[in-house]
């Protein structure tokens, strides 16, 4: 059954293939996608190690001079997807967004170095990529926390991967949205609609992106100039590992400044972390950075934190509430609370489970010592591929598909799981 699995999953992969990046899945998403391209490198580094490191190349051969690695990048044009290079305007030669996501390069990097039989190569290319990764999380740090408090700020939903969580909601309702040009979407030509985003938050982010566009994406001024600054303890648990894991490469390179640089951020961003604490919920949660407070949304980012190595404690305290969860669904990790009012089960990131987050989730339980949740996970994680196949993710609930299918990231992680977590299947 494992080795079906894994054969269907490379197909799903390489029909996905451009030669140098793949794309999500076709038609919804024909470009390159900044955090699904690191995660599915994972996958590919189980049957084409060399083309494992391609993908990731091509990611940061995209980076911009101020650090920032964007969320796509526009390789060949594509009328099928909104908004496309001509909305963005950002400048650069090959067009890319001018927004970032998860931070999870330096995390893939990691295990590809690791998993590396000839060394001496994955050396070489390993000075190559790590320096631009670490200049990637520099800037998180100096762009995105420009007072120092070890936690980073996106500033547009799309930063997070978690286009519509429920996390969102109380900052994009405060937003003003007037004068935003008008436009069609194209994804609900693509996807069911009712599995999408609504129309109300497509104003919202592409009020943001003219607001940021109006500022000639300047990264100095954008978290200042912007009324959304969310701190997700999801995005910054991620940025916080892959530090880590830079700092490990850094010492294999022998560079003691990077390592050091690396290590300091790191273990700021952790201890800063707790502030994201919530006792009532016993989890993380967001802190609204325009607002000044800190949220009480039930979402799966507080969960996602656990890739962190967060303390024993917490990994304790957010296995229980995981545990809780699952008594409200049939497949774990569902996106936000069914217990809560404002889930569904079938939209995007406001319920359905997704299987990189299950996985993110489980590495980080299973490193704090929690190997029974992690292979909980897993094992829905692999109930919902076998019931539902490759899709970009699950009702909780029904395990039924939604959104794209043969999706990219999604066959990545059952080759990357079946090869590494050994849960039968
Ligand atoms: C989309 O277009 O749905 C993407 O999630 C934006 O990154």
């Amino acid at each position: 059954m494992s080795q079906a699995l894994i054969d269907q999953a490379r197909e799903v992969m390489e029909g996905n293939d451009r030669g140098s990046y793949t794309v999500p899945t076709h038609g919804l998403y024909p470009f390159q996608w900044n955090w699904d391209s690191a995660l599915s490198a994972l996958g590919f580094s189980h049957f084409d190690m060399n083309r494992a490191w391609v993908e990731v190349e091509t990611l940061m051969a995209h980076q911009w001079d101020d650090g920032m690695v964007p969320h796509i990048i526009f390789h060949e044009p594509d009328d099928g997807y909104f908004p496309g290079p001509e909305v963005w305007k950002t400048g650069q030669v090959i067009p890319t967004t001018g927004i970032t996501q998860p931070a999870v390069a330096g995390f893939a990097v990691r295990k590809l170095y690791d998993r590396s039989n000839d060394k001496a190569v994955a050396r070489e290319r390993l000075a190559e990529l790590l320096p631009k990764v670490h200049a990637w999380h520099q800037w998180f740090y100096r762009d995105r926390d420009p007072d120092g408090t070890g936690l980073v700020a996106i500033i547009h939903p799309w930063e997070s991967g978690r286009d519509n969580s429920v996390d969102w909601d109380e900052a994009l309702e405060a937003m003003p949205i007037e004068g935003v040009a008008p436009f069609t979407r194209r994804d609900t030509t693509h996807a069911n609609p009712d599995h999408r985003p609504s129309d109300e938050q497509y104003k919202c982010y592409i009020w943001l992106l003219e607001h940021f566009r109006g500022l000639g994406w300047d990264n100095a001024k954008l978290h200042d100039a912007s009324p959304f600054r969310l701190v997700d303890p999801g995005f910054n648990g991620i940025l916080i590992r892959s530090c880590d894991d830079v700092a490990d490469l850094a010492e294999v390179l022998g560079d003691t400044s990077m390592a050091s640089e690396a290590r300091t951020m790191a273990v700021k961003g952790r201890a800063a972390l707790e502030s994201l604490w919530n006792r009532t919920l016993g989890q993380y949660t967001c802190y609204n950075r325009a607002a000044g407070h800190l949220q009480s949304t039930p979402t799966v980012a507080g969960l996602l934190a656990a890739i962190a190595d967060v303390p024993h404690g917490r990994a304790d305290e957010l296995v229980r509430r995981i545990a809780l969860l699952g008594q409200r669904c049939g497949y774990l990790v569902p996106s936000h609370d069914p217990a809560d009012g404002a889930f569904d089960s079938l939209r995007y990131w406001r319920g359905p489970t997704w299987l990189i987050v299950n996985y993110l989730i489980a590495e980080g339980l299973g490193r704090s010592g929690q190997g029974e949740m992690a292979q909980r996970i897993l094992a829905d994680s692999l109930k919902l591929i076998q019931k539902s196949g490759f899709a970009e993710y699950y009702d909780p609930m029904s395990g039924e598909p939604c959104g794209g299918g043969s999706f990219t990231w999604t066959a990545a992680m059952v080759i990357e799981i079946l090869k590494t977590k050994r849960v039968p299947a």
